[in-house]
């Protein structure tokens, strides 16, 4: 039988008396794409943050790909960020002075080597081809998440963890931008560990 690419084992954080997380068990088998939902301060950026190695569980375990992430030292943990996950961020950190272009070339530029072409294609299929050397700060809100949609996918990680990928996005451009290319992304054999993607069930 096929390793589950996601194993969290019983995996419990702890911040001093507060418990963020209580003994979450779940497997993402390699191409399945599921959402985390719950209300805020439930623990699904907590647990975004332990899978993609960006936090450390109290207790339990993530296994990524065959890798407790727990038992990675800082490098290895810089390694496993750049090469297996992907993710685009509540708050999409993208680098303010560098243009959409060179926000995705900065990730190909971690993983491995530049490329400029790869880069404005890759911003071309999320809607943005005609924004390529705007500054973060000159783009829409949606705009911006997909540009960090683009730069998650530029790699081709194993993992996508998208910690509310479509919450800016109007119905619209969360279908382009959010769903097509998640699903293009789905459809090509990789799992998606995402919070709400398909837009806001609560609405
Ligand atoms: N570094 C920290 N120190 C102390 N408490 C924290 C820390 N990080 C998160 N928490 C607490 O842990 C709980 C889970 O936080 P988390 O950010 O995972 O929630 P969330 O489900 O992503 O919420 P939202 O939907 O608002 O983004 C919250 O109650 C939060 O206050
Ligand atoms: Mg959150």
């Amino acid at each position: 039988m096929m390793a589950a690419l996601v194993q969290a084992e019983d995996i419990s954080k702890s911040y001093g008396g507060l418990r963020a997380l209580d003994g979450v068990t779940f497997e993402v088998l390699s191409g399945e794409w599921i959402a985390i939902m719950g209300p805020s301060g439930s623990g699904k950026t907590t647990l975004i943050n332990i899978l993609g190695g960006l936090d450390r569980p109290t207790s339990g375990r993530a296994i990524v790909d065959g890798v407790n992430v727990g038992t990675l030292g800082e490098r290895q943990l810089t390694r496993y960020r750049a090469e297996k996950v992907g993710f685009v961020f509540q708050h999409f950190y993208l680098v303010p002075y560098l243009s959409a272009l060179e926000n995705v070339m900065l990730a190909q530029y971690f993983h491995s080597i530049a490329d400029e072409v790869e880069a404005a294609e890759s911003l071309v299929r999320v809607g943005l081809g005609d924004r390529l050397h705007h500054l973060p700060s000159q783009l829409s809100g949606g705009e911006q998440q997909r540009v960090a949609l683009a730069r998650a996918l530029i790699n081709h990680p194993k993992l996508i963890l998208a910690d509310e990928p479509t919450g800016n996005l109007d119905e619209g451009a969360g279908i382009t931008a959010g769903t097509a290319s998640l699903g293009a992304y789905h459809s090509a054999g990789d799992a998606l560990a995402g919070d709400r993607p398909h837009g806001r069930p609560e609405d």
